[in-house]
Order: structure tokens, then sequence, then C-alpha cells
């Protein structure tokens, strides 16, 4: 089995001096930056656009994982798979043109996300399986960061695992939501290969042991 990664949200971190919490994630130990943009429609909350990314592109080198929860991405996937995210992901609840959006993506030469939520069925995936880098199975309802892990998300986990298997092998499974020290290794044991964690890391007083921790090494 390949490494878990592990991915700390932006949303929990201090607005004001981004680029610092930026830049600190290599120096604890973090895979990759999770970069959550909100529109306020979709989710009820607003965080951050393109500009935010490409500013913050030149301070990491770190895989950049932009998750959109913003309706109808496919008038902007575009804008910020050029803005400097590695990865693009949207919401199949937002979009009715799920294709064409992953098209939109990969026109850009960056790898190709799809979330979830968790009243979706995992199934509806299924069509589009075979063109996704990423899974992102919400574990929480998306807008806020800090909230509790949705206990059924586990069973989500595995199913989405079973059809990751048969459908995308390529494909990574991201859980995104109420990630935790304590909770991070049932998530894993269930099929998750990457680890969203906001509250889990920046809520911290060492982050570099919360990374560890996640990771599933004391
Ligand atoms: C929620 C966001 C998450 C959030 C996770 O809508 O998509 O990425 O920041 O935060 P925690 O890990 O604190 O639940
Ligand atoms: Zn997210």
């Amino acid at each position: 089995m390949n490494k878990v990664l592990i991915a700390p949200s932006l949303l929990s971190g201090n607005f004001a001096d981004m680029g610092s919490d930026v830049k600190n994630m290599s120096d604890i130990g973090a895979d990759w930056i999770h970069i959550d943009v909100m529109d306020g429609v979709f989710v009820p909350n607003i965080t951050f656009g393109f500009k935010m990314i490409s500013d913050m592109r030149p301070l990491s080198k770190l895989f950049f994982d932009a998750h959109l929860m913003i309706t109808q991405p496919i008038r902007y996937v575009e804008r910020f798979a050029k803005a400097g995210a590695d990865l693009v992901s949207f919401h199949i609840e937002a979009e009715s043109d799920v294709d064409g959006a992953l098209d939109k993506i990969s026109s850009v030469g960056v790898k190709c996300g799809l979330a979830i939520n968790p009243d979706t069925p995992v199934d509806t995936l299924i069509p589009y399986l075979g063109r996704l880098d990423l899974i992102v199975l919400m574990s929480v309802y998306p807008g806020f960061g800090g909230q509790k892990f949705i206990g059924g998300s586990l069973d989500r986990i595995a199913r989405l695992k079973q059809l990751r298997d048969k459908y995308a092998p390529n494909a990574l499974i991201e859980t995104d939501g109420g990630v935790t020290t304590e909770n991070a290794s049932e998530i894993i044991a269930a099929g998750a290969d990457v680890l969203v964690a906001g509250n889990a890391v920046f809520g911290a007083t060492d982050r570099t042991a919360a990374v560890r921790s996640l990771r599933g090494r004391a």
C-alpha cells in the first residue's frame, strides 16, 4: 500500500497571514496543501478565489489541491487550474455537465478531481471514475472546518474503494472533513489515500506531531 498523504486545509489557517501558513506546510511534513474555495451559494461560507492561489503559488513547491465548492464550476475550473492549482476538484452536485468541466480541467494539463457530498450515493460517481485522479469524499457537510466526522462515511469510503479498484485503479480517495488524530487510522483502514486535515493540524500545538500522528506514526 502507498503511504497515506496528508493535506492540511488552509481554511483553518490565518487568512490575514496565509503566506506564512503556506510556507510552513513543507516544514511540518505535509504532502499536499488543500485549498477550499467557497462561493457563498453552493455552501454557506465565502473564502477566496484565483488571485489567492496565484499569489500563494511561488511560496511552496507542495502539491496544490484546490477544492471548489462553487455553483456551476464549469465557468471557472480552467481559471483555477491556470492560477497554479495542481489538481482541481469540483462537486458532482454543483454541475450538470460533469464531463465538460473535467474536459476543461484536463485541457490545462492539471489533474482532475470530483467531490461528493454526504447525502449523494457514492455510485453516482461511476460514470466518471475512469477520468479522475482524485475522488473527494466529504465526511462533513461542506462549508466549515472543525465539524464532527459523519460516522457512516467509513462505509462510503469502503464502497468507493471497491468502485475505485474496479473502474479507476489510479485514482486516489481523499477524505475531507472531521479527520482527527483519533479517527485517522480507521479512515485509512477503510481505504482513504489522502486525508484532509484542517482543525487537526492548525488547532494543534505541535503541527509536525499532528501530521505524523495522522499518518499513523506516533
Ligand atoms: C469543509 C472543507 C474542508 C475543511 C476540513 O467544507 O472542504 O476541507 O477545511 O476541515 P476540518 O479538517 O477541520 O474538518
Ligand atoms: Zn475541502
